[in-house]
């Protein structure tokens, strides 16, 4: 869902957009930033498109720059008024919507006279106005990041863009826990492990994902790299994030198992009990808004570690179903999902996957 909408005329105020863009992007996500034109498909209704987009935003930022309401076309038609303007009717539609409109005054440019307006926009005169100077742009812009931060709610499946300290945070104590695990050589499977040569799995991807994903455990591949779902799994894997138009790097990717179990057996309780330390550890450094488990074996740990009344339900059951977890102050969502490897023996069950997926579009 777009959540800020970004209402601008090309010949007055690109170059302005394009750094407000650029500032707000830090904060933001690209998908919660709606930029007009440059979003809309060629052949789709562009009124019913921009309706559309304007309905799913929560603020609309009118860019008012020096020639805002100062342009005309080679027939001597005021831009403003013609019957296809984009920017007016952009404004006419977020108006009638009530929408909070913020305008935005760049360039040294002045609240228009609501006389000099449209009938269908002067009421946009009567907004409170936003001012971003040339000279103190990226502190106004912080004001205004801190203004619009106030004024989106927060909905469960939102995640704010964390700012790069945090971000740089969050990846050295998962690099420190890494270091961990592969000097950890109580750990049930590090004989194996080194007798190998293998690598520990402990996962990759993006540190502060919104969505995390619990895989089964390591396989010979993904034990040689100490890289998660590189194998044939990983390739379906992949094609299910496509659905949603993912890819391994948004998401945090990882294993109950940590370590390759011999010849691919199932974990053990010991071992699911020690590898789950360092999960429980990557939940919270991670802290996604999503965990999604690919077989049974994630499913139950993660059921039982949150204590949810699903716990002895089966993945036949759950999978595809979004639980939320009920603790104060929580945003956190699990989602049980088959494992990938089942469309290497059953191809059939690829829909089924994509479908479940499908589920996840809301944590993008
Ligand atoms: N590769 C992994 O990393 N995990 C699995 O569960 C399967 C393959």
């Amino acid at each position: 869902m777009s959540r800020i909408f970004i209402n601008y005329r090309r010949l007055d105020t690109e170059g302005y957009v394009g750094r407000l863009y650029d500032h707000l992007l830090k904060e933001f996500k690209p998908t919660d930033i709606f930029m007009d034109v440059q979003n809309i498909e060629p052949g789709a209704d562009f009124v019913q498109v921009l309706e559309d987009a304007i309905a799913a935003c929560d603020i609309f930022l009118a860019m008012i720059g020096p020639h805002w309401g100062k342009l005309y076309n080679e027939a001597g038609e005021r831009r403003l008024e013609e019957w296809n303007d984009f920017v007016r009717i952009e404004i006419e539609t977020a108006l009638k919507q009530g929408k909070i409109v913020v305008p935005i005054l760049v360039g040294g440019s002045q609240m228009p006279n609501p006389s000099t307006l449209p009938e269908s926009i002067m009421s946009l005169s009567r907004r409170n106005a936003f001012t971003l100077t040339h000279y103190r742009f990226a502190e106004d812009v912080e004001s205004l990041v801190g203004f619009l931060r106030g004024l989106i709610p927060t909905h469960p499946t939102f995640k704010r863009r964390a700012a790069p300290d945090v971000i740089a945070r969050k990846e050295k104590a998962l690099k420190d826990l890494r270091l961990d695990l592969l000097n950890a050589k109580e750990s049930p499977l590090y004989a194996y492990r080194t007798e190998q040569r293998y690598y520990p799995v402990l996962g990759e991807g993006y540190a502060d994902a919104n969505i995390m994903i619990v895989g089964e455990s390591p396989g010979k591949q993904e034990a040689e790299t100490g890289k998660p779902f590189i194998g044939p799994s990983g390739e379906v894997l992949d094609s299910l994030l496509d659905v949603i138009e993912l890819s391994r790097a948004d998401v945090w990717l990882t294993n109950i198992l940590l370590d390759r179990a011999p010849d691919n057996r199932d974990p053990n309780k010991e071992e699911l009990d020690y590898y789950g330390v360092y999960l429980d550890k990557m939940i919270e450094i991670v802290d996604p808004r999503v965990i999604v488990t690919l077989g049974r074996f994630s499913m139950t740990y993660i059921l039982r570690k949150f204590n949810l009344p699903e716990k002895t339900q089966t993945i036949s059951k759950l999978h595809g179903k979004l639980i939320q977890i009920e603790a104060e102050n929580s945003n956190l969502h699990i989602m049980p999902m088959y494992h990938p490897a089942m469309v290497l023996y059953n191809p059939s069950k690829r829909d089924v996957l994509r479908q479940d997926m499908q589920r996840l579009e809301m944590f993008t």
